[in-house]
């Protein structure tokens, strides 16, 4: 289905051919004024200029050729140029009852569909999630639902930070620990245990304590260093152990990840290219990419054009050990063969900017992507509070994302039992629910790039742009469709009726701004783009439920009317908070 906007601009270029002028002027934008007009066209005044003659002679021109038009119910020509326009209530009217069935709301399938991968979460194993991960999860997540949407193939991959110094600190620590494990005998030559050495508790203390071990202890960190190129070469007993933190680690997350409803496709990681490194080395260098510097084996990706300096990729450390950058080249050279992606998307902390530019300009200079390949980097903003630093917790350490849900939760839980009669269980269930659109809704409501404040009070309000005001106008819905089901009635969207109000004819306009959103979501990258349609929508049901009687419309036709308005706005809502990755209670 066309979108709406393209229909009236196509029209309205007509009108400027049929006058005479230039067909492209005729450009129409949705009005910045909706007090004045629904549609504005602008193009008469940039044509007046080139024409040396009058801006509304000009409209006044086109204006003439829209009479008669049924598209519109009002188009003016008003000083100095502007052509103001409103729709006819019965085209909208049938360009909304054409939504209501066609297949995703009028929305276009992609001429060719791209394959995507999108890399997100990046979560380290053995150490907790905290709050810092709410972001990469959450508008990664939201950024792969609204490309599949879009019709395009995306797979997730969490890339998990599962392969550096890290593992050797865990590992080492647990030998100081308990050093008669097996792991440790270089002789021992039977199975191993099934069962790990370590809670996911243990190691989640013991990373800290010995990344602080290390820092303060030289021998501590060298033997660090030595049990990860052990477990890195292939040693037994190290990869045996490694199997177990992975494991252990992994469910952890997987566990904390479901609550937030944030789903990978592939859990591979850092190790994964482990294998490949050695070919992507030997390649860098045999077609004279890489080159040593200070001992480092490096790529060059400096442009003429930078303003600031980008220094070189460093793809081996003067030790030959690998880094950050190596397992992203070699992932990057991997997933080229692997899915040969159109476009492969990361979602990290926007600190992350300059090496993400490194890394993709390697890749491409070098042809470890393909030249068309797009490579993109959504650099995240950071979560604050109140004083407008990074989160912590009330005494002041780093929070867990766990917790954080929790808190919200919580929060929702005693909004929802005040004044109301509802069961603990009941209440619980839906806190959890609703709980989760405050936090999500709370992140991705704000620009990707922007930082923004955690702000208990607002995200869990039932009122303004709130996850939980959306939620709350889903269930209104429902409630309403329920009772009319109960008459034993069906809904049927040809019943949708040329609007008779402004509340009415607002909540059609609203609907049809489905398409637009749900494209530049994905164009942009931007999963704000579907908050505010669906705030706008929100606010437009609310208005409209406010002023008009529904189930209790005398006139049967009209009642059908309303019915199917609102359910096509419930399904429209539903929709897109699936695609921000939250979903709407029965009640609440
Ligand atoms: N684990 C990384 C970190 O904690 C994030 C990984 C992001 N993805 C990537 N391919 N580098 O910073």
């Amino acid at each position: 289905m066309k979108k709406l906007l393209e229909l009236i601009t196509d029209e309205v270029m007509s009108a400027f051919e049929a006058a005479g002028y230039e067909r492209t002027a005729g450009k129409v934008n949705v009005s910045n004024r909706p007090d004045l007009c629904e549609y504005q066209c602008n193009g008469a005044m940039a044509l007046a200029k080139s024409l040396k003659c009058a801006p509304i002679q000009i409209a006044n021109a086109v204006v003439e050729k829209l009479s008669g038009s049924s598209t519109f119910s009002k188009a003016e020509a008003v000083m100095p140029g502007f052509i103001n326009m409103n729709l006819s209530g019965e085209f909208l009217a049938d360009y909304v009852r054409r939504q209501a069935v066609s297949e995703k709301f009028g929305l276009e399938a992609p001429e060719k569909p791209l394959k995507i991968v999108i890399d997100y979460g990046g979560p380290n194993v053995a150490k907790a999630l905290h709050v810092g991960h709410l972001r990469p999860a959450v508008v990664g997540e939201a950024v792969k639902r609204i490309c599949k949407y879009n019709g395009h193939d995306i797979t997730g991959d969490v890339h998990l930070g599962d392969w550096g110094l890290p593992m050797g600190l865990v590992i080492y620590e647990l030998q100081t620990r308990k050093p008669d494990l097996p792991y440790f005998d270089d002789s021992f030559t039977g199975d191993y245990p099934k069962e790990p050495p370590f809670t996911v508790a243990d190691l989640e203390e013991m990373y800290p304590t010995a990344s602080k071990k290390s820092k303060e202890d030289a021998d501590y960190k060298a033997k660090a260093m030595e049990a990860t190129v052990k477990l890195q070469s292939g040693v037994r007993g190290y990869r045996a152990l490694w199997d177990h933190i992975i494991n252990v680690s992994v469910t952890d997350m997987k566990r904390i990840y479901d609550k937030l409803n944030v789903k990978f496709d592939l859990w591979n990681g850092e190790s994964s290219v482990h294998e490949v490194i050695p070919e992507m080395v030997d390649y860098l260098k045999k077609n004279g990419y890489a080159y040593i510097s200070e001992g480092a084996l490096v790529v060059d990706v400096k442009e003429e054009t930078d303003t600031k300096e980008v220094p070189p990729c460093m793809i081996l450390k003067s030790d030959g050990a690998s880094l950050y950058n190596t397992t992203d080249c070699a992932t990057i050279m991997v997933r080229t063969k692997e899915f040969d992606p159109d476009m492969m998307i990361y979602v990290t902390d926007k600190r992350q900017d300059l090496y993400f530019e490194q890394v993709f300009r390697c890749a491409h200079k070098t042809g470890l992507s393909k030249p068309e390949t797009k490579l993109l980097h959504i650099g995240l903003g950071t979560m604050n509070g109140k004083d407008g630093k990074p989160f912590k917790t009330r005494d002041g350490g780093v929070m867990r994302l766990e917790y954080l849900l929790r808190d919200v939760c919580d929060e929702m839980y005693k909004k929802i039992k005040e004044n109301k009669e509802i069961s603990h269980e009941e209440a619980e269930k839906t806190a959890s629910i609703v709980g989760l659109s405050a936090l999500k809704y709370g992140d991705l409501s704000n620009q990707p790039a922007k930082d923004y404040i955690f702000d208990m009070e607002r995200f869990t309000s039932f009122e303004g742009n709130t996850g939980p005001y959306i939620l709350y106008t889903i269930v209104r819905i429902k409630s309403i469709l329920e009772k009319y089901k109960a008459e034993g009635k069906n809904i049927d969207y040809s019943k949708i009726r040329t609007p008779e109000n402004k509340a009415e004819k607002d909540l059609l306009n609203a609907i049809t701004f489905f398409a637009p959103a749900a494209e530049s979501a994905f164009n942009e990258l931007a999963p704000n783009r579907i908050c505010a349609f669906i705030y706008d929508l929100s606010n437009a049901l609310n208005t409209f439920y406010h002023e008009t009687k529904i189930l209790t419309e005398p006139d049967e036709e009209k009642k059908q009317g309303y019915i199917a308005l609102i359910d096509l706005t419930r399904r429209m809502l539903e929709t897109c908070i699936d695609m921000l990755g939250f979903e709407a209670p029965e009640r609440m």
